[in-house]
C-alpha cells in the first residue's frame, strides 16, 4: 500500500494456494484460522484438525488403503501448480503481424510460466485445448522444472538448453524416475490448463503407448473420470517398419476430456458431399436420397416376430435368432409410406429407408480415425516441406487435417483455442485454415519454448535458432498462402458472387520474462519506509511502457488481445486500453489538471506509476479527484 492509501496491483500471477484456501473458507468458514507467514504478516490458513472433524465420515486417515494414483515427486508437483512466480509478458512488436487488428496470441517461454501468468485473464475462457507433448519415448528432451531434478542428478551429455540457458534433459528409460519425471512434468501443466477450459469445453492430447496409462489416471484425477469423453484412435502411419520385430505401430491415440460432461456436446462433422454420397434414389422418391438399414436385429423379441410379404408375393420371416426392428402396426405404417425397400427386383429381404432430407446436418465423429480423412504423418512433413522450401524442419510434425478436424467437431464463430506445446504451430494453422473455410472467427493461442535447433539440423541451417522462431514463420508464411489463396478465388468469383472473407492471419508475439518490478517491490517487508521512499522507482530499467501495460493488462485478468492507444494530454503520455476499460499513465510529476482530464474519461480502471506524483500536489489529491469525477473508477497504483 502507498502512503497516499492508493492499492498497489500484485504485479504477480496468481498463489492458487490462496485460491484454494478461499475455496474451503466458502465451504467451511469454521476451519479458517490465522498464521504467520515468512514476513511475520498475518495470512489465512487451515486448522487440519478441524477439517477433519468436518469431514469425519468420508475422511482416509493415514495409510488406509485406497484407490490411488502417485508417483515420486507428485506432492512437489501439485505445489508447483499452485506456486505463484514473479514474471510477466513482454509484448515484441517487431516479430509480431498486424499487431493493431489481431487477437491471435502467440506466447513465447516455458508453458508452465504461460500458464500461470494467463490464469486470470482466461479463466474460464478456452472452448478448446489441444496439445501434443513430448511422448516419453525414451528420447525426448524434457523441460528441467526446477523441481523435477537435483542439480547433482545434472548430466551434460543427457542435457541441452533453450534459448535462457535453462536445462532440459534427455529423458531416458534408465533412469529411476522415468515416468516419475514425465508424469511431474505434465500435472501441473494439465491441472492449470483446467481452469482455462469454459465449461462447455473440451481438451485433446497426442500421446502413443508410452504413456497413454498414466496420462488417462492423471486426467481422470484433474478433469474427474465422468468427463472422460472418448480416446481417440488416430492412423498416423500407413506402410509397416519392417525393421520391428514385434509389431510396427501405426496409430497414436487422442484422448479427449470435457470440463463438465452434463453440458458438454460434440458439434460433430460437417456432412460433405462423399459423406452424403452415400445416399441414392432408386425408386425416385419424391423425398430424395435415401439409405436403408437392415430391417432384423438380435436378440429375438417374439413380439417382433412376423412374417412379411414382398412385393413379388414370397414370404419372408427374420432370420434365425432375430426378429424386426419394428412391431407389424409400425411396419405397416412405413409400408404405406413407402418407407420399406425390397430391393429393384421387388423380392429382397426387407429394409428400411432413411432420407438424406430428415438426417442432421452433422455427423456424429467415430473415435477410429483413418488417414484418408486426417492425413497422417507423412503428409504432416509433406506440408511443413512446402512451407518451409522443402526442408525437413521439425520432427513428428501433426497433420493441419487432423487438427482441423478436432477443431471442426467442437469449435464455432469466436472460440479460443489453446495449444501450449505448439510445435511447428500446426494448431494455428489449422485454426486459420477453418475460419477461412467456414467464416467464423476463432482465435489461437499458442504457446512454445525457444527450445534451440541442433546445429546439425536443417531448420538450424535454413536460419532458425529455435523452434519458436519456426513457429512464429509457420503462422506468418501459412496465412500469407491462405490470403493469396482467398484472393485468388474471389477474382474467379461471379460478380454477383458474396466474395470470402480472409480470416485474422495476424498474431501477437508475447514473451515470458522476469517481472518488470525490482526485487524491492516484493520485500518491501524487509525495507523500512524511508528506504522505500528513497528509492528512486520500482521499475526496472530496461522497461519500457508497454512492458508495464501488458503486466497491468495480466494483473487485472483483462484478455491480452484488447485493442489500445495512445493518446497526450498536455504533452502527457496515456495508454487507453478497449476504449474506457483500463487507461495507464506512466510518466512522472503528473499535473493535476491532467489528472483531472483522464478522470472525465471515466475509466473503469486508473493505473498510475508510484513515482507519478512524488512530490506534486496531485498525489495527496488523486482519490479526491476520481472520487468526485469518477466516482466508479478503480484505481491503483504501481
Ligand atoms: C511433439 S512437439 C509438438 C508438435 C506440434 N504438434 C506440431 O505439429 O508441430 C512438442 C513441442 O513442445 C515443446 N515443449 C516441450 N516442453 C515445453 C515447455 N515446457 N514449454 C513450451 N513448449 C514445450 C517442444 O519444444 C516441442 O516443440
Amino acid at each position: 500500500m502507498s502512503k497516499s492509501g492508493l492499492k498497489n496491483l500484485k504485479m504477480k500471477s496468481v498463489d492458487m494456494t490462496d485460491q484454494n484456501i478461499e475455496k474451503i473458507a466458502d465451504l467451511f468458514p469454521g476451519v479458517i484460522t490465522e498464521i504467520e507467514d515468512e514476513d511475520g504478516n498475518l495470512k489465512k490458513g487451515i486448522d487440519f484438525d478441524l477439517l477433519k472433524q468436518e469431514l469425519s465420515a468420508d475422511f482416509i486417515e493415514g495409510r488406509e488403503e485406497r484407490y490411488d494414483f502417485t508417483w515420486v515427486g507428485k506432492r512437489q508437483a501439485i505445489i508447483e501448480a499452485n506456486r505463484p512466480i514473479n514474471k510477466t509478458l513482454r509484448p515484441c512488436m517487431e516479430e509480431s503481424k498486424d499487431w493493431e487488428n489481431t487477437e491471435n496470441i502467440y506466447i513465447e517461454g516455458d508453458n508452465l510460466d504461460a500458464l500461470k501468468l494467463l490464469q486470470e485473464s482466461y479463466l474460464n475462457s478456452l472452448k478448446m485445448i489441444y496439445i501434443d507433448p513430448p511422448y516419453n519415448t525414451g528420447k525426448d528432451f524434457i523441460y528441467n522444472d526446477r523441481f523435477v531434478m537435483d542439480s547433482d542428478e545434472y548430466d551434460e551429455e543427457t542435457c541441452a538448453y533453450d534459448e535462457a540457458g535453462n536445462r532440459m534433459f534427455k529423458n531416458s528409460k534408465d533412469r529411476g524416475r522415468y515416468h516419475s519425471d514425465w508424469c511431474s512434468m505434465l500435472y501441473p501443466r494439465l491441472k492449470l490448463a483446467h481452469n482455462l477450459l469454459r465449461d462447455d469445453g473440451v481438451i485433446f492430447v497426442s500421446i502413443d503407448d508410452h504413456e497413454v496409462h498414466n496420462l488417462r489416471k492423471i486426467m481422470d484425477e484433474i478433469f474427474g473420470e465422468e468427463n472422460f469423453v472418448a480416446n481417440i484412435v488416430w492412423q498416423r502411419a500407413f506402410s509397416p517398419v519392417n525393421l520391428k520385430k514385434k509389431f510396427s505401430e501405426s496409430h497414436d491415440y487422442i484422448i479427449c476430456y470435457c470440463k463438465e460432461a452434463e453440458i458438454f456436446t460434440v458439434l460433430g462433422l460437417k456432412r460433405t458431399e462423399t459423406s452424403s454420397g452415400r445416399y441414392s434414389n432408386y425408386d425416385s422418391d419424391p423425398r430424395g436420397p435415401w439409405t436403408s438399414t437392415d430391417l432384423s436385429v438380435g436378440p429375438v423379441n417374439r413380439a417382433n416376430v412376423y412374417p412379411i410379404k414382398t412385393p413379388s408375393g414370397r414370404i419372408i420371416s427374420p432370420p434365425e435368432g432375430r426378429c424386426w426392428v419394428l412391431s407389424k402396426e409400425r411396419f405397416n405404417q412405413k409400408l404405406l409410406d413407402k418407407r420399406i425397400w425390397f430391393g429393384k427386383n421387388g423380392d429382397n429381404t426387407p429394409r428400411l429407408k432413411t432420407f438424406l432430407m430428415e438426417v442432421k446436418s452433422r455427423i456424429t465423429p467415430m473415435t477410429f480415425w483413418v488417414r484418408e480423412d486426417t492425413g497422417d504423418s507423412q503428409e504432416a512433413t509433406r506440408e511443413l516441406k512446402l512451407i518451409f522450401d522443402g526442408k525437413l524442419i521439425i520432427d513428428y510434425p501433426k497433420p493441419t487435417r487432423l487438427l482441423k478436424r478436432l477443431g471442426e467437431i467442437i469449435s464455432q464463430n469466436d472460440d479460443i483455442i489453446l495449444d501450449f506445446f505448439s510445435g511447428s504451430a500446426t494448431t494455428a494453422h489449422a485454426v486459420m485454415k477453418l475460419n477461412s473455410e467456414d467464416g467464423g472467427n476463432r482465435k489461437f493461442i499458442m504457446v512454445q519454448l525457444p527450445e534451440a535447433c541442433d546445429e546439425k539440423s536443417d531448420a538450424y541451417k535454413a536460419g532458425f535458432k529455435n523452434i519458436a522462431e519456426i513457429g512464429k514463420e509457420r503462422i506468418r508464411r501459412a496465412g500469407e498462402q491462405i490470403k493469396n489463396e482467398i484472393e485468388a478465388e474471389n477474382k474467379q468469383a461471379t460478380l454477383d458472387g458474396e466474395p470470402k472473407k480472409v480470416p485474422d492471419i495476424g498474431f501477437r508475439l508475447l514473451k515470458v520474462d522476469d517481472t518488470n518490478m525490482k526485487d524491492v517491490y516484493y520485500s518491501a517487508g524487509e525495507y523500512s519506509q524511508e528506504t522505500i521512499e528513497g528509492l528512486v522507482d520500482n521499475v526496472k530499467e530496461d522497461r519500457k511502457d508497454i512492458d508495464l501495460l501488458y503486466q497491468i493488462i495480466l494483473d487485472w485478468g483483462l484478455p491480452l488481445n484488447h485493442r489500445h492507444e495512445i493518446e497526450e494530454i498536455d504533452g502527457f503520455t496515456i495508454h487507453i486500453v478497449d476504449n474506457d476499460s483500463l487507461v495507464a499513465c506512466f510518466e512522472s510529476n503528473i499535473p493535476e489538471s491532467v489528472m483531472r482530464k483522464i478522470a472525465e474519461k471515466k475509466p473503469l480502471r486508473a493505473v498510475f506509476r508510484d513515482g507519478s506524483f512524488r512530490d506534486s500536489p496531485g498525489k495527496l489529491n488523486i482519490e479526491g479527484i476520481f472520487k468526485t469525477i469518477a466516482p466508479d473508477t478503480k484505481l491503483r497504483v504501481i
